[in-house]
């Protein structure tokens, strides 16, 4: 079942105060804060104009990617229904103390938290993780922030069919900087950033795949949108070629601004998880 809530966290912290990604490196001490808490203020409109209950996570000081909410965790629900929770293991020191946070906050919440075995060192939950709710597929991409056998646990937690993405272009660090699920027939990918097994997984896996421009992609995000209900779909303004594939196929589309939050190397689908 598609998660109908979506979490996210103000980004009155925001900053990019290090180099953690490609994206981050021109843009030390350069984000507008009034523009991130506007664009921040305006997709969480979106979501909630959507009809989905937005929640929030109270944002901590010195915390400054906690904005990206999709990182932390990995929630889903068991055979049986109950809510569960897998926590990540960031791989940027800068990042590793945003975990507890989430944890404290999905144990509020009534979420059984599962943490990781100490011989898995990184994973970072929904950066590297999309999943197809109707096939109860989840696609894993790893490389740079998430190692592989991480999946090995994520399948024996969950009952998931898992799809491996080995993750080849360092630009293109997590998976959602490169793959975003339309619905069960759509996915629009960047081909640079999968080896010859990940994309014939990717093409057996869905009728229609998009191809994102590399210009686009690295320009707008475009691989980082975000389609919650199979009909909408909210990206970065100003594609055209993107604009354009989506449009053809008869999908709504929105467009946001999220300049501030690509110049920390994240877009729409970073900003937010979809929790039960
Ligand atoms: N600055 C953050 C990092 O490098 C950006 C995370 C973006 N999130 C994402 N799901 N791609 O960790």
């Amino acid at each position: 079942m598609n998660p109908l809530k979506i979490l996210m966290c103000s980004p009155e912290f925001f900053e990019v105060n290090y180099s953690g990604n490609e994206f981050m490196k021109g843009n030390i001490d350069n984000v507008n804060k009034e523009k991130a808490m506007s664009q921040w203020t305006h997709l969480k409109s979106v979501y909630k104009d959507l009809g989905y209950e937005v929640v929030l996570i109270e944002p901590v000081k010195e915390l400054v990617d906690m904005v990206f909410t999709a990182n932390q965790s990995l929630p889903f629900l068991d055979a049986e229904g109950n809510k569960k929770v897998i926590l990540s293991k960031m791989k940027n020191d800068q990042r590793k103390n945003e975990v507890k946070y989430f944890k404290d906050f999905y144990l509020r919440r009534d979420y059984a938290v599962i943490e990781l075995p100490d011989e898995i060192r990184y994973f970072e939950s929904m950066g590297d993780c999309v999943i197809d709710y109707e096939r109860n597929i989840l696609f894993g991409g790893y490389g740079f922030r998430t190692e592989e056998k991480t999946y090995d646990f994520i399948a024996n937690y969950t009952d998931f069919k898992i799809v491996k993405l080995k993750l080849i272009n360092p630009v293109l660090y997590h998976l959602d900087t490169c793959f975003s699920i339309i619905n069960s027939d759509t996915a629009v990918i960047q081909k640079s950033a999968f080896d010859e097994t990940g994309l014939n997984s990717i093409k057996d896996s869905f009728k229609t795949i998009i191809y994102a421009e590399e210009k686009e992609n690295l320009d707008y995000f475009v691989c980082n949108c975000h389609c919650p209900d199979g009909k909408n779909v909210i990206v970065q303004r100003g594609s055209i070629k993107f604009i354009e594939d989506i449009t053809k196929t008869g999908l709504n589309l929105i467009e946001v601004e999220t300049g501030e939050f690509m110049k920390s190397g994240g877009s729409v689908f970073c900003m937010k998880i979809m929790i039960y």
